[in-house]
């Protein structure tokens, strides 16, 4: 293929990113956009705070905008993120317990329902493992409300959207390691107990080459029987093109591996200001990076 998202469609994969609803309107955005990728994520339109502002209140504007285009250009969608205990609406951040409880799991089936049927995966819990060698849970307000809130939450996002896969997500797993294997204990007990979940994600945040076990890593998610994706994929470092190839191959040498998703079309979209880990510059020129993606694709 001579895209990324062609390209990836030949290996049964799909190639995307992270889309802003703001930037809609430029074309040079547009036309990248909807020529390389086919699998697109909001970059905050889908978060709590941004689509339940007001307890009660829910607010799809944005996110169906972005949803409006996917469907027009025959692009697919990833949802992110249901709960995260980042980007909480102000009203949710000072609330705990029971209250907290049930506000998160009406904001759960709430979304998750109004975008059902449109959404190829939900990513329903984000980042709720803490990092460091413990491998065990995150502090946060979501947790406190008790540690099967990520069952209950997957549970309430397939009753409300049962056809959308349903993803753990998180970032520093790329590799084996304390919190990986925290997560994998997860997955492996919700598998077990048939907890609802169908695919894990990998945000691949890189600041140079994947860890040397990355492959390994996707591989023992993969042999659990869930689908593995890379979901926020960025590279800072004189490694970069080398480094992407290396994420690509992989995904691909793993059969479970669904996709990749970068964090940005171009260094300018990035979130890592100054660190130009994306595959275009910020004229929207392809980089290294792009070709050597393309390449390894
Ligand atoms: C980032 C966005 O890119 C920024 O625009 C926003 O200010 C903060 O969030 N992990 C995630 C993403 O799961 O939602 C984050 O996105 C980056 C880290």
């Amino acid at each position: 293929g001579t895209t990324l998202g062609a390209s990836a469609a030949e290996k049964g994969r799909y190639f995307g990113t992270a889309v802003a609803a703001g930037k809609l309107s430029n074309s040079q955005y547009t036309t990248i956009l909807d020529r390389e990728f086919n699998m697109i994520t909001p970059e905050n339109e889908m978060k709590w705070d941004a689509t339940e502002p007001t307890q009660g209140q829910f607010r799809y504007t944005s996110a169906d905008q972005i949803v409006s285009h996917a469907q027009a250009h025959g692009q697919r969608m990833r949802g992110h993120a249901l709960l995260w205990y980042q980007q909480e609406p102000g009203w949710a951040q000072s609330m705990s317990g029971s209250a907290l409880r049930s506000a998160m799991m009406n904001h759960v089936s709430t979304v998750a329902a109004h975008y059902k049927g449109k959404i190829y995966a939900w990513d329903v819990v984000n980042e709720a493992f803490a990092d460091g060698g413990g491998g065990g849970r995150r502090d946060s307000n979501l947790q406190r409300t008790g540690n099967d809130w990520i069952e209950v939450a997957f549970k309430t996002a397939r009753a409300a959207d049962p056809g959308a896969k349903l993803c753990y997500n998180d970032y520093n797993t790329d590799g084996i390691n304390a919190k990986s294997t925290g997560v994998y204990n997860m997955v492996k007990d919700f598998k077990a107990r048939g907890v609802p979940i169908d695919c894990v994600g990998f945000q691949s945040h890189l600041g140079g080459l994947p860890p040397s076990d990355y492959q390994a890593n996707l591989q023992r998610f993969a042999d659990l029987g869930v689908e593995v994706q890379i979901t926020e994929l960025d590279i800072s470092g004189s490694n970069q093109a080398t480094a992407y190839a290396n994420v690509v191959k992989a995904c691909l040498a793993v059969s479970r591996c669904a996709g990749i998703t970068v964090w940005g079309i171009r260094d300018s979209d990035s979130w890592r200001t100054g660190e130009n880990p994306l595959l275009f510059d910020s004229n929207g020129n392809k980089k290294a990076a792009y070709t050597s993606t393309l390449n390894a694709l």
